[in-house]
């Protein structure tokens, strides 16, 4: 497929930390791509690089932080690795906006949220740009279903975890911008407003034909909202493919073992399996597979040679050497 079917292609990622210990091996060497105007979830238990990832695209790593010398991040066929800082500061927010983690708490407490909205169209917008921005205001706060008068006139201590989780994804989008990430955008919230922000989420998705990437480690919230699928585990890509795919095709024993882990109510009984274990320590990773000491299906190679992502069908894509072994 050409480039322009991709926002986003990364080439041998690798970000390592760097602690008194040694090097933390957070994204390891790993190659994504992004489809244009497809709704993306990256899912995988909590340390295993998602929001790593993230804050490579965004530049907003923390100093300890070794990108690799190979490492390549083609946003729109330009690497973003090598943008100056008035570039970057341009990418970000106009280009690829991101909803943080534990993002609740990211509006200024002293600020009215109109002067929020106000602050980032002046920072980034002049001219006509700017008017088109400004005009943008009330549609976003209707596209998230607040009511913007109100809402606009507030202090952020004055709204819900909610609304201010919303007012935050009406924020992110005030500058037009190509690619949404959205880094557990719900965590800390009730489940009955999660549920209501996925279905915003969907509605924006649906409205405006973004591309958009959801972090997660919620399954059910990917299996809900997205059309791809990627799966992480400590710092690798283990498997990625459509939604259906991975969900009803899975053929790695990580990706199914998620799943499993998953609860799924059948009649009456609530089934859930977790997987046995826990994952690597990232300072000392496993030789091979890093999910083999975890593995039912491990065999010897799968201790001694690490397997790459191999095109199983169908655009899905797995890193495992059993992957036939698993297939259901
Ligand atoms: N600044 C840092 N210094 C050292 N280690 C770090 C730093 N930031 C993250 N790490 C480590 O890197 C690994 C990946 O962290 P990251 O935050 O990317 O994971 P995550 O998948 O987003 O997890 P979660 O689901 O909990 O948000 C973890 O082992 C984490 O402890
Ligand atoms: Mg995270």
């Amino acid at each position: 497929m050409p480039d322009t079917e991709y926002v986003l292609r990364i080439k041998d990622l690798r970000v390592e930390y760097r602690v008194r210990e040694g090097f933390v091996k957070s994204v390891d060497d790993i190659d994504l791509d992004i489809e244009k105007g497809k709704f993306t979830a990256i899912i995988g238990e909590s340390g295993c690089g998602k929001s790593t990832l993230n804050n490579v695209i965004m530049d907003i790593l923390s100093p300890n932080a070794v990108i690799g010398k190979n490492s390549r991040v083609f946003f729109n066929g330009e690497d973003l690795l090598k943008l100056d800082r008035e570039r970057l500061r341009q990418f970000r927010w106009r280009k690829a906006a991101m909803v943080f983690q534990a993002a609740q708490n990211a509006l200024n407490p002293l600020l009215k949220v109109s002067e929020q909205f106000l602050d980032v169209i002046e920072d980034h917008e002049t001219g006509e740009k700017k008017r088109e921005s400004l005009q943008r205001i009330n549609k976003l706060l209707e596209l998230v279903k607040l009511d913007s008068r109100r809402v606009l006139s507030s202090y952020p201590h004055e709204l819900s975890g909610g609304m201010r989780q919303r007012t935050i994804i009406a924020l992110a989008l005030v500058l037009d911008p190509e690619f949404l990430i959205l880094d557990e955008p719900t965590t800390a919230l009730d489940i009955i407003t999660q549920s209501y922000i996925f279905d915003i989420l969907t509605d924006i998705h649906n409205r405006l034909g973004l591309t958009m990437a959801l972090v997660t480690h919620d399954i059910s919230a990917a299996a809900r909202l997205a059309d791809n699928v990627v799966v992480m585990y400590a710092g690798k890509i283990m498997e990625t493919g459509d939604i259906h795919s991975i969900f009803n095709s899975s053929r790695h024993p990580y990706s199914r073992g998620l799943l499993n882990a998953m609860p799924s109510i059948e009649g009456e009984t609530v089934k859930k399996k977790p997987i046995p274990g826990s994952p690597p320590d990232l300072l000392n990773k496993p030789p091979g597979c890093v999910f083999h000491p975890r593995c039912g299906l491990a065999g010897e190679i799968c201790a001694k040679e690490e397997p790459g992502l191999e095109d199983t069908g169908g655009g899905h894509k797995t890193a495992c050497h059993k992957w036939r072994e698993a297939l259901p």
